[in-house]
C-alpha cells in the first residue's frame, strides 16, 4: 500500500458529475504513483494497478495471494489503444470483436514488448478488455495508462460483485476502493484467444459462445471450460489450473429434473445442515430454512448476476454443505454459470 489506510470513495453509475471526476482523479493519482485501486466494472470488481509498472503489478499478486504465473487482463479505455500493447496486423476476426467493445469481453493477442512479463505471467501473449462501466473507463483514461486488474477477491474466493464483498477481502490491502454499486452482469468477462486457429473460448461469460460463433464462424471451446484438468496437462489459460470461486463449505451441484432435485434436497435436509441455491419457483417446495434464491427459471442472467454473492452468503450460515441447482442446459449465459459452479464445487455433480 502507498496510503496509510484504505480510502473508500463513492462514485455515481455514470461517473459524470464534477464531484465524481474529482474523486476519480484522486484514485488515478494513486494508480500513477504505483498504488492499488479497486474499481467497479459491469462484470465484477477489479483490483487495479498500472499495468506498465512492474512493481505495482507485483503488489496485485501479493494483495490477492495469487500465483505469479497467472496472468492479468489489461484494461483500456478505448479501442485505439489496443495496438499500442498488442500485435494486431492480420489477426482474423479481431475487427468483429472490437466492434462489440466496450464490452464484457476479453481478447488475447500476441503482446508487444512494452507489456511487462509480470503482467502477462511470463507469457508472450496479453489479454485486454475495454469495460462498459463508465467509472472504470474514466479511471483508466485519467490514469493515462492501461490498468492491470484481476477480480478483487482473495485468490480462490468468489469474485466480488458488490462493495460489501470487496471490503471483506480488500480492506487494508488496497489503497482505494471505489464504490460504484452492484455489478450488473455479476460474472467475469468472456475470454477468447485469437492466438489459436480457430479461436478458442477460454472462459464463458455474458458474450455467449453462440454470439462468438455468429461473428467468427468457427470457435473452439476449451475442454477446461467444463472439465477438470488432467495432472500435468498443458493449458492455454493458467487461471484454469487453480481452485476458484469456492465458499467455506463444500458445494455439490444437482443436475436433472426439478422435482428430482427438490426431492433430493428435502431428504438431505432431514439429516444434514444444508443451504440450497435454487430458482424462485422451487423455493416453496424446499423444506430447508437456508434456501437462497437465484431468480426466475427462465432468467439465467439473474442467476449469473447473483451467483457469487450467494456463494459468499453461504459463509454466514450455520451449515455443513451447499447444494446448487444447475440450469437445464449450457446455452447462452448458462455455460458461464456451469463453468463457475463446476469450479466452486471442484466438479462435484450429482446427476438425478
Ligand atoms: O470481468 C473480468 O474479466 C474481470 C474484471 C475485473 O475485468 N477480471 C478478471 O480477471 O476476471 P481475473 O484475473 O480474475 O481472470 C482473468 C483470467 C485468468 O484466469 C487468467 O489466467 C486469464 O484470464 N488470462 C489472462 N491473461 C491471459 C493470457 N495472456 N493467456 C491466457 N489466459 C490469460
Ligand atoms: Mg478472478
Amino acid at each position: 500500500m502507498i496510503l496509510e489506510k484504505t480510502q473508500i470513495i463513492k462514485v455515481s453509475k455514470n461517473a459524470d458529475t464534477a464531484e465524481d471526476i474529482e474523486k476519480l482523479k484522486f484514485a488515478s493519482d494513486v494508480i500513477k504513483r504505483g498504488g492499488l485501486c479497486v474499481f467497479p466494472t459491469e462484470t465484477v470488481y477489479g483490483l487495479g494497478a498500472d499495468a506498465l509498472n512492474e512493481k505495482a503489478v507485483k503488489s496485485i499478486y501479493e494483495a490477492k495471494g495469487r500465483p505469479q504465473n497467472n496472468p492479468l487482463i489489461i484494461h483500456l479505455s478505448d479501442v485505439c489503444q489496443i495496438e499500442k500493447y498488442c500485435y494486431t496486423k492480420g489477426v482474423t476476426g479481431l475487427d468483429k470483436l472490437t466492434n462489440l467493445m466496450p464490452a464484457p469481453l476479453t481478447v488475447i493477442l500476441k503482446a508487444k514488448e512494452n507489456v511487462p512479463k509480470a503482467t502477462t505471467g511470463g507469457l508472450d501473449t496479453v489479454a485486454f478488455r475495454i469495460p462498459q462501466n463508465a467509472c472504470a473507463r474514466k479511471l483508466i483514461e485519467l490514469s493515462e495508462t492501461p490498468i492491470a486488474a484481476p477480480s478483487a477477491n482473495l485468490s480462490g474466493k468468489p469474485s466480488p460483485t458488490c462493495v460489501k464483498d470487496v471490503i471483506e477481502d480488500m480492506y487494508s490491502r488496497a489503497d482505494v476502493i471505489i464504490d460504484g454499486g452492484d455489478c450488473e452482469i455479476g460474472i467475469e468477462s468472456t475470454i477468447i484467444t485469437l492466438c489459436e486457429e480457430p479461436p478458442v473460448l477460454l472462459r464463458p461469460g455474458k458474450i455467449s459462445y453462440e454470439k462468438l460463433c455468429e461473428l467468427l464462424s468457427d470457435v473452439h471451446v476449451s475442454h477446461a471450460v467444463l472439465d477438470s484438468l488432467k495432472p500435468g496437462e498443458k493449458i492455454l489459460s493458467p487461471g484454469m489450473a487453480y481452485k476458484h470461486y469456492a465458499p467455506d463449505k463444500p458445494v455439490v451441484l444437482l443436475r436433472g429434473k426439478t422435482d428430482k432435485k427438490i426431492k433430493y434436497v428435502n431428504e438431505k435436509a432431514l439429516c444434514e445442515k444444508i443451504a440450497v441455491i435454487c430458482y424462485e419457483s422451487d423455493r416453496d417446495k424446499i423444506k430447508c430454512k437456508d434456501t437462497l434464491c437465484a431468480g426466475n427459471k427462465d432468467d439465467n442472467e439473474a442467476y449469473a448476476a447473483k451467483i457469487f454473492s450467494l456463494l459468499r452468503q453461504t459463509n454466514t450460515l450455520n451449515i455443513d454443505k451447499v447444494y446448487a441447482f444447475l440450469p437445464k442446459d449450457t446455452s447462452g449465459i448458462s455455460l458461464a454459470i456451469y463453468n463457475r459452479l463446476m469450479r466452486a464445487s471442484a466438479f462435484n455433480v450429482i446427476d438425478l
